[in-house]
């Protein structure tokens, strides 16, 4: 008969006291577990919860969805603060804003009683019609693990635990649990994994999510080279490796594949690591109990460093809905935005304004509803669309009208939204005819893909039609992913990617319109002119896979977004870290710290001086690119290797200092299985966009 502890004894057990190092709590506690005990924690209780263990005082450990905010639904069905979508924070460029933002969020998980927050994702957008381009940063290994680094480490810093997901090749909805990614290693190291190798290294990260997708015709929760092999063995990654939410449930998956392979939680709950078949297992020498045992101390190990183990009174109270989230949520939509095309008309001259028409679908829009494009949708206690946004900061005398051929300008709000039926299509499915029509407009989405890159026709004809009636008629966009424009840019006068803001969005856009805000957002994701244009596209096989096999094959490689458009000399519509500002800057003096790395730990700093040339003051983000010109194999034309955000009032020079390091230069070489650079010339390219370098120099590596 097992120990049963009294509510004093459990109380005093060492395991309880804080003053302890987590290693002890947690090998106190784990020398008290039964092995049925261990065994209910390596799966969920409640659909976002691990099991308690009431006989020791165990709480469960609990998890809520982001990226943007604490999730409705996975949050208790609580009101949060929506941060905007993660799109729109990369195009920030702005590392400290991921932190603030990671801090911030981890404040409202704690304040929901949760400890562990189901973000950041960090897959690569390899087509911009995956239906989370949203919830990803963009299509650069580079800028990806930057902000997921900074993010991670502004969530864990308050205690709480970071998931960065899914683990790996996640890049389509559709079909994303049945089919296989057939990629070859340098790859899938180089373009997939770098970023989440990265974010395991420099930020710790407690959790990695697997993905639902099979991997070279393995599934990502039983994938012994993905987890074994790579991120324990390789990586050193010390947390715990979950599942996503009933990636386990297929027959290929069993118990002894899933612990041999190092995957320690399955939720929501236990298919395959069920007492019964973990018993039999262990009975017939299929598994071997030190497995689950390591699984039990990750599990473990974070529920003690997330403050499972303490007296909920003496852990932080957290907060929700306050005014500096509140803040950074529009600081984040102000920054974030990416002025695209501008002949002049913005900002606007509100002086010489006296009457504007507000149009669009997307006008008075809001995203924030439960489950709204999937698990990710957070719905919070306001949202300032942007038609109220702009009534906020538009002076009295100044008319909204209908009509846009009365009025001095039209602001016309189109884009895409989270199509109520697309979220969770795989647990409630919808009525075919209501899904054809979701497909036919293509929205951003969990579940599933966009099926076009071009607005809905409605919306171009909406554009035409305005144009004729006004010809100041400005194209807002709300949406989380590329937009084909080709049949309709050339007509109007300015084009603003707002993204999707959050819960200021129509604030942040009134203050960038009206020319409060200088917009200083780069792209992260190459828009394409067409989808043909996109690297995924060349065929059925490579997007969205081939469905009789339920293969989808990478034959792309390491070309990818930008490396792509380079390798084949096409220009896309707006490329890589393309952004407009209101004013204008300068590049001079480019000087190297030194012209040689040695070694791939080697690094050095480059400075540049930036001026700005126009009347207004504003920001810039400065963009190194790297071109390995000896390498033994095919490299990219370029690739980021840093960046940096600047502030300047008119007339005024700063000098920028930008670190390269000589492990962001390297490519993967499968005859070592490792990173690698060979020897010679490296050009270093800076610019204000991939398409737009102003200075080079070079470096050697020996
Ligand atoms: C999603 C994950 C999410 C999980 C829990 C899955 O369907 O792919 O990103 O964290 O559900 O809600």
């Amino acid at each position: 008969m097992d120990v049963i502890y009294s509510k004093q004894e459990i109380a005093h057990l060492p395991y309880r006291n804080n003053k302890l190092d987590v290693e002890k709590r947690v090998e106190d506690l784990f020398k008290r577990l039964t092995l049925d005990e261990k065994i209910r924690l390596l799966s969920g209780h409640r659909i976002f919860n691990t099991a308690p263990i009431n006989r020791v005082g165990l709480e469960s450990m609990r998890m809520t969805d982001g990226p943007f905010g604490v999730s409705m639904l996975s949050g208790g069905l609580t009101k949060n603060t929506r941060f905007p979508c993660t799109k729109s924070l990369a195009a920030t460029w702005n590392r400290d804003l991921a932190n603030k933002l990671g801090g911030a969020i981890a404040d409202e998980v704690r304040a929901r009683g949760r400890h562990v927050l189901l973000a950041p994702g960090i897959n690569i957008d390899r087509t911009p019609l995956n239906g989370r381009t949203f919830e990803y940063y963009g299509e650069d290994p580079y800028i990806t693990k930057e902000f997921a680094i900074q993010f991670v480490k502004g969530v864990q810093d308050k205690n709480i635990g970071a998931c960065i997901k899914h683990f790996v090749v996640n890049n389509q909805e559709i079909l994303r649990k049945t089919i296989s990614v057939e990629i070859d290693e340098r790859t899938l190291h180089e373009v997939y994994l770098r970023s989440f190798e990265s974010v395991i290294k420099e930020a710790n990260p407690y959790f990695v999510m697997t993905c639902y997708n099979k991997v070279n015709g393995i599934y990502g929760s039983d994938n012994s080279y993905l987890i074994r092999e790579v991120l324990l063995e390789k990586w050193g990654f010390q947390g715990v490796v979950v599942t996503d939410w009933g990636a386990t449930y297929h027959d290929e998956l069993t118990p002894k594949s899933c612990l041999k392979a190092g995957l320690s939680l399955e939720m929501p709950t236990g298919r395959k690591y069920k007492k019964k078949l973990l018993h039999d297992a262990l009975q017939n020498h299929e598994i071997e109990e030190e497995w689950i045992n390591d699984a039990v101390r990750r599990i473990l190990l974070v529920a003690g460093k997330t403050g499972v183990f303490d007296n909920p009174d003496s852990l932080p109270i957290g907060i929700t809905n306050s005014y500096d989230h509140q803040s950074l949520s529009r600081q984040i939509a102000e920054e974030g935005m990416v002025l695209l095309k501008n002949n002049g008309i913005l900002p606007l001259d509100i002086a010489s304004i006296n009457s504007i028409a507000i149009l669009g679908p997307n006008k008075n829009k809001k995203f924030g509803k439960l489950l709204y494009g999937g698990s990710s949708a957070v719905k919070p206690p306001y949202e300032v669309t942007p038609q109220v946004g702009i009534k906020n900061y538009l002076p009295d005398r100044v008319k909204l009208v209908q009509d846009p051929s009365k009025a001095d300008v039209t602001l016309l709000f189109l884009g895409l939204n989270h199509d109520k039926d697309g979220g969770r299509r795989e647990f409630f499915p919808i009525p075919f005819l209501k899904r054809k029509k979701a497909l036919k407009y293509g929205h951003d989405s969990e579940g599933a893909d966009r099926a076009q890159l071009e607005l809905p026709h409605s919306q171009i004809a909406l554009i035409e039609n305005t144009i004729k009636q006004n010809p100041k008629t400005i194209v807002i966009l709300i949406n989380g992913s590329p937009i084909g424009m080709n049949n309709w840019i050339e007509s109007v006068p300015a084009v603003l990617e707002a993204w999707y803001g959050g819960m200021e969005a129509g604030n942040a856009i009134a203050k960038v319109i009206l020319g409060e805000i200088n917009p200083s957002g780069k792209l992260p994701i190459t828009f394409p002119e067409k989808i043909e244009d996109s690297p995924a596209h060349k065929s059925s096989e490579m997007y969205p896979g081939d469905l009789e096999s339920l293969k989808v094959f990478y034959d792309e490689g390491i070309f990818v977004g930008y490396r792509h458009f380079e390798k084949y000399n096409i220009s896309p519509l707006f490329p890589f870290g393309f952004g407009l500002s209101y004013t204008t800057f300068s590049y001079d003096s480019l000087s190297l710290e030194k012209n040689e790395l040695k070694g791939l730990n080697d690094s050095l700093f480059l400075s540049v001086d930036i001026t700005n040339t126009g009347s207004r003051s504003g920001s810039e983000i400065v963009q190194v690119y790297a071109h390995d010109v000896e390498a033994k194999v095919d490299r990219p034309f370029k690739e980021l290797i840093g960046f940096e955000k600047i502030h300047l009032d008119p007339n005024d020079t700063k000098t920028v200092k930008i670190e390269i390091k000589g492990k962001d230069l390297a490519y993967y070489d499968v005859n070592i299985h490792d990173w690698n650079l060979d020897p010679g010339t490296i050009k270093i390219l800076v610019g204000s966009s991939s398409q737009d370098i102003h200075l080079e120099s070079e470096i050697v590596y020996s």
